[in-house]
């Protein structure tokens, strides 16, 4: 069976500064391993991309290393919006952390979620880490500076009820779901199972909340998967302050068309090759059409043996999986096929650049 190439808006490439959990060429090469041609990358380094020059050295060293396609989102702090209307050309989004807990991007302040709003005089969304109240909030601005938002990794049966009220009063509002807030419950987090392996931030919900997700992902409430692929090292896991974080881009597409396979929820093919290749590529204005991949329309175990991701491991291991990526081509080019990257470094393309 032939796709077209998946996208996904929302992943952790790591470089530069982490390294040793990921970088452009094994988080590339994971990316094709899981049929995704085209990626945006987060701002969230240890120097985060939240300066023109932070945006240029990353995609200096994207260039030389990528096998597909990355694009990037630019990383809000309550003060640089002045250094938007440069940047804004140079990238596919604003990423602003507006919740608690993530190091030096966090908003504590009005003053400095209003100088996001005012300042991002942009059609391409402003993509909003939130929870509860504040997605409310961020709806709000959004309404008044008439701003696209994009709710990242939405997780909770509530949020979903605030953004299909949003997009019942036509305001420009999307979200995305990570395929870990669909398939692995509260009760998986435990110590006896996955522990610090099932810890990320938002953190894994209820069983009510997943038949929302599910419910929003098969009416469109939803608009997209995006993986949130967030790997750390399994030392760093193991640690006594593991991080939050799992990878996913090896996984998202063999799980979510298991489900398809077996009829849940109504979930059409048609419907997940919209949530994972033709809506983010239109939400986020990636080149649309130009790669390709091909299913084996079979099932198989997932394991971190057969992983490309520099992190190796998955909380999804041992778990069924339906739909392994057998060939890649992007603009016509075979670049994987069958576990191996045939394309050479550098090969993919920096996308939103002059
Ligand atoms: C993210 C990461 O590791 O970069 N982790 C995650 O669980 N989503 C950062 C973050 O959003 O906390
Ligand atoms: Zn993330």
């Amino acid at each position: 069976m032939r796709l077209p190439g998946l996208a996904d808006p929302h992943v952790h490439l790591r470089e530069p500064g982490s390294e040793e959990k990921e970088d452009f060429y094994t988080g590339t090469c994971a990316a094709l391993a899981g049929g995704f041609t085209a990626l945006l990358d987060m701002p969230n380094n240890p120097t985060p991309t939240v300066s023109a020059e932070a945006l240029a050295e990353k995609k200096r060293l994207a260039a030389a290393k990528i096998v597909c396609d990355v694009g990037f989102n630019f990383g809000a702090t309550p003060t640089n919006a002045p250094v938007y209307p440069a940047v804004i050309p140079e990238v596919a989004a604003l990423k602003a952390y507006l919740g608690e807990t993530h190091g030096p991007i966090v908003f504590g302040s009005l003053e400095g979620m209003l100088s996001v709003f005012q300042g991002w005089n942009s059609p391409k969304p402003i993509m909003i880490h939130a929870e509860g109240p504040i997605v409310a909030a961020t709806i709000g601005l959004a309404a008044l500076y008439d701003r696209r938002i994009h709710i990242c990794h939405l997780s909770k049966a509530d949020e979903l009820t605030l953004v299909r009220a949003a997009k019942e009063r036509g305001l420009k509002v999307t979200c995305e779901v990570a395929p870990h807030h669909l398939f692995l419950t509260r009760e998986d987090a435990a110590p006896e199972r996955l522990g610090p392996y099932g810890r990320m931030s938002p953190a894994l919900q209820t069983g009510r909340d997943i038949d929302e997700l599910w419910q929003g992902l098969a009416d469109g409430a939803v608009d997209m998967i995006a993986t949130d692929h967030a790997p750390h090292t399994r030392a760093e896991k193991e640690s006594s302050k593991p991080p939050f974080g799992v990878p996913g881009l090896e996984t998202a597409f063999p799980l979510l068309y298991r489900e398809v396979y077996r009829g849940k929820a109504g979930l059409t093919l048609d419907r997940l090759v919209e949530l994972m290749a033709i809506a983010p590529r239109r939400v986020f204005g990636l080149p649309q059409g130009d790669s390709e991949i091909e299913i084996d329309d079979t099932e198989f175990i997932i394991s971190s043996e057969n992983l490309h991701t520099k992190c190796g491991w998955t909380p999804f291991e041992g778990q069924t999986g339906r739909g392994r990526v057998r060939r890649v081509w992007l603009r016509g080019q075979l670049v994987f096929e069958d576990g191996r990257v045939l394309a050479s470094p550098g090969s993919g393309r920096v996308l939103f650049s002059a």
